[in-house]
């Protein structure tokens, strides 16, 4: 009996200790939200700013994965983070858009719409959502569903089923995309900090891809932000990339950090490009 209840005290410890986060760790979302905030439009940039609570101090990063933190007092939210795909390496939103009950449209792609319509509210100052929650859940899902496993199969729940060694630490792959590859990456080429990854990122953002960027912010359905297109991007770079040449119990290391980071590199950038297009529409 004793032991018993240690063992409980201790697992409750450690689930304290280390919650389940899912998205992007605070450095990816962090990243995306600095990129958009860079790059808003007047208008843009005021809503913000009069959005943000008051000791946000204007800074969208230190709010960016609010959405993770009120996943449990939130509990409707926790499967608005994600897709499911039946094993497919495409996205059908009739098909996919769902959470474990079958509820139609309660997935990323979903509460990126929703989240949309109800921002579009803000100059019609009808109060009936609290558009500084919109606000950040938006934030926050743009990251997440550039997450190449926010899109991942359903058989191993985005990779969160697949465990693996990163380097020599005992991890599961999505984890590996959520944080290890970007935290490897800023130990080895930014100093161990954030800062120095989003001016790099921003930097390609105006060499490497220029001409590239005007194609993600625009949509094919001219509605911004278009949440379907992402998600395509994303379970397409789950099995060109993230899945590819992995199993149960495989070993990561540099072959694979190195060919998959320039991946992860262009999705913090299309994420936070695309989520300042989506505020600068918005708010437009
Ligand atoms: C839409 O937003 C409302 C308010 O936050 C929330 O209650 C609802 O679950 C959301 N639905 C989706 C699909 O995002
Ligand atoms: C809107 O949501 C924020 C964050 O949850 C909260 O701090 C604030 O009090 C809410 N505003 C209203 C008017 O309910
Ligand atoms: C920026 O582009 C250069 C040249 O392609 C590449 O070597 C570097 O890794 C890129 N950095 C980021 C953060 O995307
Ligand atoms: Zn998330």
């Amino acid at each position: 009996m004793g032991s018993c209840r240690v063992l409980i005290f201790t697992l409750s410890l450690l689930l304290l200790l280390f919650p389940v986060i899912h998205g992007w760790g605070a450095d990816g979302h962090l990243t995306v939200c600095r990129i958009a905030q860079s790059r808003l439009s007047k208008a843009a940039a005021d809503a913000v700013n009069k959005l943000l609570p008051e000791y946000a101090e204007n800074d969208l990063g230190s709010l960016c994965i609010w959405a993770d933190e009120v996943r449990f007092r939130y509990h409707w939210s926790s499967a608005l983070h994600f897709i499911n795909t039946p094993d497919l390496c495409t996205f059908q939103y009739q098909r996919d858009c769902k959470d474990e009950d079958g509820l139609k449209g309660r997935c990323v792609a979903g509460a990126i719409n929703n989240y949309t319509t109800q921002l579009l509210t803000y100059s019609t100052a009808q109060a009936e959502y609290n558009l500084t929650e919109a606000l950040l859940f938006l934030s926050h899902f743009m990251g997440d569903i550039h997450q190449p496993l926010h899109v991942g199969f359903a058989t191993d729940r985005g990779g969160n089923d697949i465990d693996v060694h990163w380097y020599t630490r005992k991890q599961n792959l999505h984890h590996v995309w959520d944080r290890d590859i970007i935290e490897t990456a800023e130990e080895r080429f930014y100093d161990s900090n954030v800062e120095q990854l989003v001016e790099a990122i921003q930097k390609n953002i105006t060499t490497e891809w220029a001409d590239r960027v005007k194609g993600w912010e625009t949509c094919n359905s001219n509605k911004i932000p278009c949440p379907d297109t992402y998600a395509s991007e994303s379970i397409k770079a789950a099995c060109n990339w993230a899945y590819k040449d992995v199993s149960q119990d495989s070993t990561l290391e540099d072959d694979y950090f190195l060919s998959r980071l320039p991946i992860l590199n262009l999705r913090l950038a299309q994420a936070g490009v695309r989520l300042a297009a989506a505020l600068n529409s918005i708010f437009g």
